[in-house]
């Protein structure tokens, strides 16, 4: 449970990131979140694509967790932390700047972590979950955000040519999720596409 004085403030910072069209997680994918959270208390969590910090500030005020969590944009950055402070848990989350496709391999060196939420670059979720297996505790939730992107993923109509990497390599990823022998996965429909993901 959040506490109503957090709340107001997430509610308002939700309102901002929708008014001014800056991507935070959909909201069907944060109820599925705070579900997560409340039957799995995860501790050690990583994030990958940090935005404003809202979907992070839900998880530290869900959980007593230690958040690790990348981000390239600067200006975002800067308003999470402003968000942090005025929520109190700004001691629990590490904000790493920059490329993810770099800053993975120092960021999760000699750690294991329970939660892992992607929800950074749209290309690149296969390669991240291949990646970050060995860091992920047995057990431990991977949770992801758009993987039906705009519902083109599922779609039959044609790709604009703008959008076909991402949905090329979206169909891969739901497609090694669900045939690998080292996950299982559930995809939820609602919002953008929302797959759960558990180490085996
Ligand atoms: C959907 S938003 C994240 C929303 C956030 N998780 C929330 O719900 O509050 C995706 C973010 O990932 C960042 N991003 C995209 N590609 C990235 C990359 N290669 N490395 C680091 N950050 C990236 C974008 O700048 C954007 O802020």
């Amino acid at each position: 449970m959040i506490d109503a004085t957090c709340q107001k403030i997430l509610d308002k910072v939700h309102d901002y990131a929708r008014e001014n069209y800056i991507m935070i997680l959909a909201d069907e994918c944060e109820v599925v979140l705070r579900r997560l959270f409340e039957e799995n208390s995860p501790k050690r969590v990583l994030e990958i694509g940090t935005a404003i910090g809202y979907s992070s500030s839900v998880m530290a005020l869900m959980s007593d967790c230690i958040i690790d969590t990348i981000e390239k944009d600067n200006e975002r950055i800067k308003k999470a932390k402003e968000l942090w402070k005025a929520l109190g848990i700004e001691e629990r989350i590490n904000s790493f700047e920059g490329d993810s496709k770099e800053l993975l391999p120092q960021v999760v060196k000699d750690k294991i972590y329970d939660f892992i939420f992607i929800d950074g670059a749209k290309s690149s979720y296969k390669n991240q979950l291949e990646f970050l297996y060995p860091y992920l505790e047995k057990g431990g939730i991977v949770l992801c955000d758009d993987v039906l992107y705009l519902g083109l993923v599922r779609g039959q109509e044609k790709v604009i040519h703008k959008h076909r990497t991402i949905v090329k390599n979206m169909r891969e990823f739901l497609d090694y999720i669900q045939n690998s022998k080292l996950f299982e996965s559930t995809v939820f429909e609602e919002g953008n596409g929302i797959a759960v993901v558990r180490k085996k």
